[in-house]
């Protein structure tokens, strides 16, 4: 099934997405898709009516429909781990029934809801000035990210989010909290992971040094009431789920609660909706209108088609800047593999490098390369059509006008005759000209989509992130990989445990490359 691909991205390498328009006024159309008020607009790429139907093949061949199927079933499909998967119940505000082994888990979703609804309500109604998320990974970067997106519908308590176990990390929102006045969650799947009980151990003796109890200061997320209880944390104040919500899926259930706390039940529920309506959207349009399936065969045909090895996220979005280290972990954690289901190697690239920046801010750094470079960069642009402050409409008015001008360029470029005529008008003539000229050309022809939404509302940012979970899935079932597992963090958690002793000089670094030994000595040096 690669072949087909391989062969029609080579037809396409010289293809000129500018001629594509020229050849059909209906282009911009036929490439593009609706749902609910969402735009995805992916006529500015190579992919023309032939290209797109071998990767609507490739969709087909891999099962796709079968495995979303499969998956929203609650089969086995994470099968590394012999788990579901499941975040999907999280959104399942209808409560139909989600049968895991012939168990509707349904009801223990909607019970937890309900708890989540209780404890945000206490906490915002309480003196609570600010909550700490302690977590990390899929166990914070949700949340953060949100958090940050959703500002506008914000009312509760500030929220902040310590994840890295870089001391600073947590000495730093410390240092404007009151103790007296703020609440800690600790969100971990597994309640053992070293950066978050580190971080927890930290908050707790920062409650004790300033002589205040720590009773009723902590709340849990996670899958282990064990360990939480083992904690100190009774079991009124633990959150769980279940195995089957992947921690990178996790913020729709209780890793959402600081989300919660801040914007209200009804807030968080209405993300919840807007998550649901991408589900249904993706379990019942047909592959070739289904906006999750084509993000995913846009992706496909630009990096195991074309070749291209990154994809820059770029949301006109001052308050989505988290959004494209959400995605990186979304990503890269699920599809950075290179073994398949059935254990042999992939024939064709992973998943790509996920990266990015909001704009306007990135077109002042990094795009110089994305216009001139010699890599071309697929680029993914993200707006609203609506901001939220409406008394600076005219801000609105210029971000937008930069977002289609990035696109434009990038498609249309500059060539060196239009570069010589703009020289010459500036009165530059001969090799002069000709030099200067060289350096203000633009190859253009630079493939991008656009995803356009009203207005980033919790609803909207819902479907935003069910879009690109399942766009993840999509991608990962055509090449047959687990997109739910991750073996490949295990080792360096395992080399850095081994390393601790190493480092505060209680274990000889004898065993040890004499690399890691030499950076060991120069820590020992200067510490
Ligand atoms: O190390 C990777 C990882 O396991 C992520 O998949 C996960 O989101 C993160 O660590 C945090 O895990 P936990 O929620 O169990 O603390």
């Amino acid at each position: 099934m690669w072949t087909d691909l391989k062969t029609a991205a080579e037809a396409a390498t010289t293809r000129s997405i500018m001629d594509l328009f020229q050849a059909d006024p209906d282009r911009a159309e036929t490439f593009s898709l609706a749902a609910f008020d969402m735009l995805f607009d992916y006529s500015k790429t190579q992919i023309d009516a032939a290209s797109l139907e071998v990767l609507l093949g490739l969709a087909k061949d891999a099962g796709v429909a079968e495995r979303r199927d499969a998956m929203f079933a609650g089969a086995r499909i994470n099968e590394t781990e012999d788990r579901a998967v499941l975040h999907t119940a999280l959104r399942n505000l209808d409560g139909d029934a989600v049968l895991v082994d012939g168990q509707d888990v349904m009801p223990d979703v909607l019970d937890t809801l309900a708890r989540m609804e209780t404890l945000a309500g206490e906490v915002r109604a309480s003196d609570v000035t600010d909550v700490v998320n302690i977590g990390i990974g899929g166990s914070d970067l949700g949340p953060a990210m949100a958090y940050l997106a959703l500002a506008p519908y914000c009312d509760g308590p500030r929220c902040h989010f310590v994840s890295n176990v870089d001391a600073a990390d947590i000495a730093d929102t410390l240092r404007g909290c009151d103790p007296e006045k703020t609440l800690f969650i600790v969100a971990s799947k597994t309640f053992t992971t070293i950066e978050t009980m580190t971080n927890a151990r930290t908050a707790r003796a920062w409650l004790q040094d300033n002589g205040v109890s720590t009773d009723g200061r902590f709340i849990a997320l996670s899958s282990n009431a064990d360990a939480a209880a083992e904690w100190g944390i009774p079991s009124e104040r633990v959150l769980g789920f279940e195995d089957w919500v992947g921690g990178r899926y996790s913020m729709w259930g209780p890793i959402g609660l600081s989300l919660m706390i801040a914007i209200g039940a009804e807030g968080f529920k209405a993300f919840l909706r807007g998550g649901q309506a991408m589900d249904r959207n993706f379990q019942s349009a047909d592959l070739y209108e289904n906006m999750p399936v084509l993000l995913a065969l846009v992706g496909i045909w630009h990096n195991q088609g074309l070749g291209h090895a990154t994809r820059a996220v770029l949301p006109y979005d001052n308050r989505l800047s988290r959004l494209p280290a959400y995605l990186q972990q979304l990503e890269m954690e699920s599809n950075g593999k290179s073994v398949a289901m059935d254990g042999t190697a992939l024939p064709v690239n992973s998943g790509p490098v996920v990266w990015g920046e909001p704009g306007t801010n990135g077109q002042h750094a990094f795009y110089q390369l994305i216009h001139q470079g010699t890599r071309v960069v697929p680029c993914e642009f993200i707006v609203a059509a609506e901001g939220h402050e409406s008394d600076l409409r005219h801000h609105h008015e210029l971000l937008i006008a930069n977002c289609l001008a990035q696109s434009e360029a990038l498609m249309r470029g500059r060539s060196l005759d239009e570069a010589r005529v703009i020289m010459a008008a500036k009165g530059l003539t001969g090799d002069e000209l000709d030099r200067q000229a060289r350096h203000r050309v633009f190859p253009g022809n630079r493939p991008s989509t656009t995803l356009m939404v009203p207005k980033v509302t919790p609803e909207v940012l819902g479907q935003i992130i069910a879009l690109y979970e399942h766009r993840v899935f999509v991608e990962g079932v055509i090449l047959g990989i687990n997109s739910f597992d991750q073996w490949g963090v295990e080792l360096g958690k395992e080399l850095a445990t081994s390393l601790g002793p190493l480092v505060s000089g209680d274990a000889p670094a004898d065993g040890k490359d004499p690399s890691t030994q030499g950076l060991l000595a120069y820590v020992k040096r200067y510490s």
